[in-house]
């Protein structure tokens, strides 16, 4: 890092960046693979169809009886008095019909119900004023468009208590096991039933309102236990957004990469990477943007963004796009000086090496806890020789979390259960925090089961001491 950059003003640094971004786009070290080719709606069309085709099959081998799987997208979210939170629908409804508004429901049954077929979508009628307030949601055929169900199984959100009511039928003596006619499973993202003393929740609410007393004798199931198995391996339509996501993510960080500087803040940092997920057609970020600098690189997700960053800090940038809802999480640990000392330099290569570690020994068959553990061997024996820890079983103390998640829709995706499969897709992320020396030091990367190994998705960020160091040299031009 040059005088010459930091004598800049927060006021320049801006159309800096900008140019800097034109130049990231231009390709060089750490350049982007090209961009895959993202599914078209038809191709969607057809993979939410045989989505919910594997969970009719689930539903119907559960039994005799067969089951239901109803989903309800959330209400929005207040921010304040009548403004609302961006909206973002719940992520197991989207995997089943790529509908993305609130107000719709959806209902999977082994049975036809109400004349309406087997799969059922419900849309809330549209308000007189939505075109001229928010703009129209979806009609029914655009719908049916995007989701493959038929304009004749979609109807208006007000018909669902009927066809609640038709679902599961029967009265509570019908449901009740020694009547021999033990209840289908029903399966519905409910919080636990109430206690006593404990207010009800909205959602079994909701079920008391339809069924009365008949919900206590509902053999109510979570949706995960049907679905998430589904959502481990990834589809190559998926892959396509997940890269696509990654890739911008990657851009993000090579961007703070070259910004990056003592004098800037922490939001200046959030506010550039974030600008670079509008610029390249992503909503926005999958979670909050971390830019955690100096002691704050030490608190695992802060958000705050308010310090100053200051020479001889490391900046922790834990980051991840949205796009069409698949999720990014990439972190890296910068120099604020463009140079990392001795001390932060023997930290950062234990964290890198147990990331290396990891990625050899990813491959089908490996079990995923595995991963985890052996990342963790990795930093507690070098814990151990650093001399901050005595015995490899207190390396909690400096790396408080675990190592690995799955990507997807959810930042935090549904865990491979058991083994690792090709199309898997997780994070590999181990890191170090040191608050007495105010060090934390974390890498992150997105990793791609493949048939005899594994592809690290998010390789175009810069990662090694060396790259990085070289990297931020960049930016003083
Ligand atoms: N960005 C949150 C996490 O790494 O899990
Ligand atoms: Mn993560
Ligand atoms: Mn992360």
């Amino acid at each position: 890092m040059t005088n010459r950059m930091n004598r800049r003003t927060p006021g320049t640094y801006a159309f800096l960046a900008f140019l800097m971004t034109l130049r990231l786009y231009g390709g060089g070290p750490g350049a982007a693979a090209e961009a895959p080719a993202l599914p078209t709606a038809a191709e969607w069309q057809k993979e939410y169809q045989s989505r919910r085709a594997m969970v009719l099959e689930k539903l119907a081998g559960l039994s005799k009886e067969g089951g239901t799987l109803f989903l309800r997208a959330p209400e929005p979210a207040t921010f304040a008095n009548d403004v609302e939170y961006p909206y973002r629908t719940d992520n197991r409804l989207f995997y089943l019909c790529g509908l993305a508004q609130n107000g719709v429901a959806l209902l999977l049954s082994t049975k036809e119900i109400a004349g309406l077929g087997k799969e059922i979508l419900f849309l809330k009628p549209e308000h007189p004023m939505d075109a001229l307030w928010v703009g129209k949601p979806l009609d029914a055929q655009q719908a049916a468009a995007v989701s493959g169900i038929p304009v004749a199984s979609i109807a208006s959100l007000d018909k669902l208590g009927e066809v609640l009511q038709k679902a599961v039928g029967g009265s509570p003596h019908h449901f009740h096991a020694r009547s021999g006619n033990p209840p289908a499973a029903f399966f519905y993202n409910f919080k636990k039933p109430f206690g006593p003393g404990e207010p009800v929740s909205e959602d079994y609410g909701f079920l008391l309102k339809h069924f009365g007393s008949r919900a206590f004798h509902l053999d109510l199931r979570h949706p995960a236990v049907l679905l998430d198995p589904f959502r481990q391996v990834k589809s190559a339509g998926e892959l396509a957004m997940l890269r696509t996501a990654i890739e911008t993510t990657c851009k993000a960080h090579r961007l703070a990469m070259q910004i990056t500087r003592a004098g800037l803040h922490e939001y200046h940092l959030a506010t550039e990477i974030e600008a670079v997920y509008r610029r390249e057609g992503s909503r926005g970020w999958a979670f909050p943007s971390i830019v955690g600098s100096g002691p704050n690189s030490c608190i695992l997700h802060y958000q705050r963004y308010d310090r100053r960053l200051e020479d001889g800090d490391v900046v922790i940038v834990d980051i991840g796009a949205e796009f069409g809802h698949y999720a990014a999480d990439i972190t890296r640990t910068l120099p604020v000086s463009g140079h990392f000392s001795e001390r932060q330099k023997a930290v950062y290569q234990i964290v890198y090496n147990a990331q290396e570690a990891a990625f050899r020994a990813i491959k089908p068959g490996l079990p995923f806890g595995e991963v985890n553990r052996i990342a963790k061997d990795v930093v507690a024996e070098e814990l151990l020789k650093l001399g901050l820890i005595e015995k490899k079983e207190d390396s909690g103390r400096y790396f408080p979390h675990g190592t690995s998640h799955g990507l997807g829709l959810d930042v935090h995706d549904p865990m491979p259960l058991d083994t690792l499969k090709p199309g898997m897709v997780f994070t590999v992320e181990p890191g170090i925090y040191i608050p007495q020396e105010s060090l934390g030091v974390r890498l992150e990367d997105d990793v791609l089961v493949t048939e005899d190994g594994c592809e690290v998705l998010s390789r175009s960020a810069p990662r090694s001491l060396e790259e990085v160091e070289r990297w931020m040299r960049t930016g003083s031009f």
